[in-house]
């Protein structure tokens, strides 16, 4: 292996700029080298940033992935556009970290599995939710017994008013879904994983779009507004006896944000903000949420791209593996499905 990784990026739009440069750019064994992106003015923003040549600048990945020799790609494209670059990436011989949600269905991502699995490189999923030192010591917890067997957990993601106004979230053939795919991916990802990752059988759900043309909701144009909801909820039910609620909205006449990922288990609970580990002791319930869990410092994204860096200098396995990610997009698809039918389905 050479002394630093080769980094390209695929999408160098405001998640890779401000959230996964900072991540590569601290690795003293990594350098990113190339960029590629359908907008100039993205390319040379975030050239900038990473330090990037004109040279290396790109608009066809295709051409970026046969001229660089790059040992990573990292994907920050919209939604739709996550699965045909991460497997022409692994099919160039780079292990890849793509954002999520990892694609745009769960077909997308068996064929993105299927790719890592014939190029023998990893591929990781973003999930950066669990790697705050929060979701660390949350997880160290319920790993080692901490709340017993967990069996009913919520995965909240409300914003009041939240519909955003920038980049293709509400744009349908970019962002494919709506919150349900934006922002509910992120706190049921932790669920599933605080709970160990739970076969999902069945989803019982419902989507709406009903105030996001509102003049309190709207800093967006609303002729982009495409995707299919404001708000999803729904419950999945898992082949262990659990079940998970779930619920993702831009828009919703609530007092403020309620966002919340918590597990209830048979000897105590997690609940993720403000954070808070529960445990029956001694005949009483007792708060044990420790006073120190870190520096505090490291952003999921930073942390969880070191990690992938870890895996592939060692021969590990990446920190969120894309098997984990299709469940995670079965109950999202299964959500979706649901809603359409008016009644539950399977996933
Ligand atoms: N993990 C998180 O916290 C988090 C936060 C925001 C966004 N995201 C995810 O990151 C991804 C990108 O979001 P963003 O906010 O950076 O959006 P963005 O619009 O700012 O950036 C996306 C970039 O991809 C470029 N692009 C589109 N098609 C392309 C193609 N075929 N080839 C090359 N470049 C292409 C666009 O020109 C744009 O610059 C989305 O999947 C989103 O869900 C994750």
């Amino acid at each position: 292996m050479r002394d630093k990784l080769r980094v390209g990026f695929v999408g160098a739009g405001a998640i890779a700029r401000g959230s996964h440069m900072p991540g590569w750019l601290r690795l003293e064994d990594c350098e990113i080298v190339a960029l590629c992106d359908v907008s100039e003015k993205a390319n040379a923003a975030s050239a900038e940033v990473a330090k990037v040549g004109k040279q290396h600048l790109y608009s066809d990945y295709e051409k970026m992935l046969a001229a660089e020799d790059l040992d990573i790609v990292d994907v920050c494209t919209p939604n739709a556009y996550h699965a045909a670059p991460t497997i022409a990436a692994l099919e160039a011989g780079c292990h890849v970290i793509v954002e999520k949600p990892v694609a745009a269905s769960a077909d997308e991502v068996r064929a993105m599995i299927a790719a890592r699995d014939r190029s023998q490189k990893l591929l990781c999923v973003v999930q950066n939710m669990r790697f705050s030192n929060e979701a660390i010591a949350a997880k160290r917890f319920v790993e080692q017994g901490g709340i017993g067997r967990p069996y009913w957990a919520k995965a909240e993601y409300l914003r009041a008013r939240g519909v955003p106004a920038w980049g293709a979230f509400i744009v349908r053939e970019l962002s494919t879904g709506g919150p349900c795919y934006d922002i509910g991916v992120h706190v049921l990802d932790l669920a599933l994983h605080l709970m160990g990752f739970p076969e999902p059988v069945t989803v019982s759900a419902n989507t709406w779009l009903e105030i996001s043309d509102k003049p309190s909701v709207m800093a967006h144009d609303p002729k982009r507004y495409t995707v299919p909801e404001e708000l999803a909820v729904g419950f999945v039910r898992f082949a262990n006896g659990a079940c998970v609620s779930v619920g993702a909205s831009w828009a919703l006449n609530a007092p403020g944000n309620q966002n919340q990922v918590a597990i209830y288990g048979t000897e105590g609970g997690v609940q993720m903000w403000p954070f808070t580990l529960v445990r029956e002791e001694y005949g009483m319930l007792l708060n044990c949420t420790p006073q120190v869990i870190g520096d505090g410092g490291a952003g999921g994204h930073s942390e969880e791209i070191a990690r992938f860096v870890n895996a592939i200098q060692t021969g590990g396995t990446a920190p969120v593996p894309p098997e984990q990610a299709l469940i995670t997009q079965r109950i999202l698809d299964g959500i979706y499905a649901s809603a359409e039918a008016g009644e539950e389905v399977e996933v």
